[in-house]
């Protein structure tokens, strides 16, 4: 049985509702993205969100997106990006601690889909862009996969632990990258690392590894860049359809960029 996934990351959602980040009412382009699932009518999907649900960790803004979610909450799974606040969107979204004492903090997740297992990885490092995962991580991380190990398995993560192609958003990934393909190196049931944070869209093989980031549902940066711009592309989420141990994945876009966002002045 073919099991369906969405994933929405960077909504960067703030307390008021009709308020922008640079120009773009990012509730509003939620909505639309919501929209735009509802009409897909995808059945029983997995919500998987990658991070950056506030603009600054606003507890109203989490409350109402709790709200909004209310019919796919039982099948919502969540891990913060750099802008969220650990335990207001723990305590919000109801979510579990992670299970290393080390990190008494950080939200992952790992949870069983039909044959297939979801592992989320809390990569923040409070207070700071870029994102880590910490030796208590990585051994959970470690530890949950040899558990399962035999059922293949996707990682969610917001920090990409590969290369994007693009300078500024490379420097701000992940920091250890090379001890995490150490350790998920000797598990070859991971198809896939599905990530966010850099608001756009991209896709590699490492080995055998399907390495993909995703649109933000608010605002987007441009590919390739050296520095931070502004894509005039419309937001949008990621469709991941398991089948039989293969990913196939596609982005859906909204089909018009109603709010550009203003331009960075260097
Ligand atoms: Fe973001």
């Amino acid at each position: 049985m073919n099991r369906v996934i969405i994933q929405l990351s960077d909504l960067h959602l703030l307390s008021d509702i009709e308020s922008t980040v640079r120009e773009v009412p990012t509730w509003r382009t939620l909505s639309e993205v919501l929209s735009v699932i509802r009409q897909r009518d995808e059945g029983e999907f997995q919500l998987v969100i990658t991070g950056d649900l506030a603009q600054a960790g606003e507890r109203v803004a989490y409350e109402r997106l709790a709200e909004w979610l209310q019919e796919w909450r039982p099948r919502c799974l969540v891990v913060p990006g750099n802008h969220d606040h650990r335990s207001t969107l723990r305590d919000v979204f109801d979510l579990p601690r992670a299970s290393s004492a080390e990190d008494p903090d950080s939200i992952c997740f790992s949870e069983p889909l039909g044959e297939w297992r979801l592992i989320g990885v809390d990569s923040q490092i409070p207070g700071e862009v870029g994102g880590a995962l910490s030796a208590g991580q990585l051994e959970w991380l470690e530890s949950e996969l040899a558990s399962q190990s035999q059922q293949p398995t996707i990682l969610f993560m917001p920090h990409p632990p590969f290369s994007v192609d693009s300078t500024w958003a490379d420097a701000i990934g992940l920091a250890n990258q090379e001890a995490f393909w150490q350790t998920i190196e000797r598990f070859p049931q991971v198809r896939s690392v599905v990530s966010g944070h850099v608001h756009q869209q991209y896709s590699a093989i490492r080995g055998d590894v399907l390495c993909l980031t995703t649109p933000a549902t608010s605002f987007q940066f441009k590919p390739g860049s050296e520095s931070a711009q502004f894509d005039p592309v419309s937001p949008g989420f990621r469709l991941l359809v398991l089948r039989e141990g293969r990913v196939d994945t596609e982005v859906v876009r909204l089909p018009r960029l109603a709010f550009p966002p203003r331009v960075v002045e260097n």
